[in-house]
């Protein structure tokens, strides 16, 4: 792996300060490159509550993930490398929205997305990521005495796990959405794969139910990256239906394969904030507090309780 000198430079500080790097799959390639772990937002939570024995960590990702790991962490220091990185998704559902689902279906369940703030988590009984989310639900389904589950902040995530799992969801809000994944239309899917009729198409579940029904695998991004490392060599291609640093990281590290990105709105501005520079500049002032991510303690301390059950969960 050639690195340049920004990208020394942060692994030679990194080391002094005894900081890790969390950086999520949709980060440009060069922050990936000196991240110590990489992962989907399922495994970044995972990781953040179980592996990483550093006190300082800095997030390369949008802010509802470095809070998931401050909420999981609140003894460490945690920091994110870009402090207006922010999933629009998240602003779909603020709790005042919850608070008044709940009042509308009084015996219900609510499950959060983990794209969603720390105050909508505070609200909820479970959370869940898009590795997880039909899992989750159907077990909050069996094993709880409500039937009834409001789900949201991500409308098509609720269409999928319907799909899937024939489970009504009530949706919070109807119309919740990524501004990446749902932009892509079926039109979009069938000219690339026109061009490229022997790839198999991989998509997020945040896309449209058009999209997804014309995926040969549904998933999260780091199920789509398991299923093309695994795939037999005889599969050769493969359609991207997600964020392009996915599809970035699949050529550093399985060459051999070819890739064809879905469509070309698929790039998240708010994951491309982060810069390399951004991240040695975090590096060499880990104590001005613009880039500390703190959840207040009353949100922390109900916050953590979706998030465990979810990590117990999945
Ligand atoms: P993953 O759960 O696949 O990491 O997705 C997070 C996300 O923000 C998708 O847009
Ligand atoms: Fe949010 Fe969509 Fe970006 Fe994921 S891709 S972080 S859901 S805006």
């Amino acid at each position: 792996m050639t690195l340049n000198i920004i990208q020394k430079k942060i692994l030679r500080l990194k080391e002094e300060k005894e900081a890790a790097i969390l950086a999520h799959y949709y980060q440009p390639i060069e922050i990936q490159k000196v991240a110590d772990y990489l992962g989907d937002s399922l495994e970044l939570s995972r990781i953040a509550k179980e592996k990483v024995p550093n006190d300082i960590i800095i997030f390369a990702g949008v802010r509802f993930m470095a809070e998931t790991a401050s909420i999981l962490n609140q003894d460490k220091r945690v920091l994110i490398s870009h402090p207006e990185s922010l999933c629009p998704m998240a602003a779909y559902l603020d709790a005042g929205m919850v608070k008044s689902y709940r009042e509308k279906y009084p015996n219900s369940q609510v499950i959060t997305y983990v794209n969603s703030t720390a105050a909508v988590k505070a609200e909820s009984d479970l959370c869940c990521t898009s590795s997880n989310a039909v899992k989750i639900v159907k077990r909050a389904f069996e094993k709880e005495k409500s039937k009834i589950i409001l789900f949201g902040p991500d409308a098509n995530l609720a269409d999928f796990v319907e799909q899937e799992t024939k489970i009504n969801l009530i949706k919070m809000p109807e119309n919740g959405n990524c501004v990446v994944h749902s932009q892509v239309t079926k039109e979009d899917l069938l000219r690339v794969k026109q061009e490229h009729p022997d790839a198999m198409i991989l998509v997020h579940p945040e896309c449209v139910r058009a999209v997804r029904e014309l995926a040969d695998i549904v998933g999260s991004t780091a199920q789509m990256y398991k299923f093309v490392k695994e795939s037999p060599k005889s599969v050769k291609e493969f359609i991207i239906g997600t964020e392009i640093g996915l599809l970035e990281r699949m050529m550093e590290d399985i060459p051999e394969k070819k890739y064809y990105l879905a469509s070309d709105k698929l790039v998240c501005y708010n994951m491309k904030k982060h810069t390399i520079e951004m991240l040695e500049h975090v590096l060499n002032n880990l104590d001005d507090n613009n880039y500390e991510v703190k959840v207040p303690k009353n949100i922390a301390k109900r916050a953590i309780v979706p998030l465990e059950r979810m990590l117990e969960y999945s």
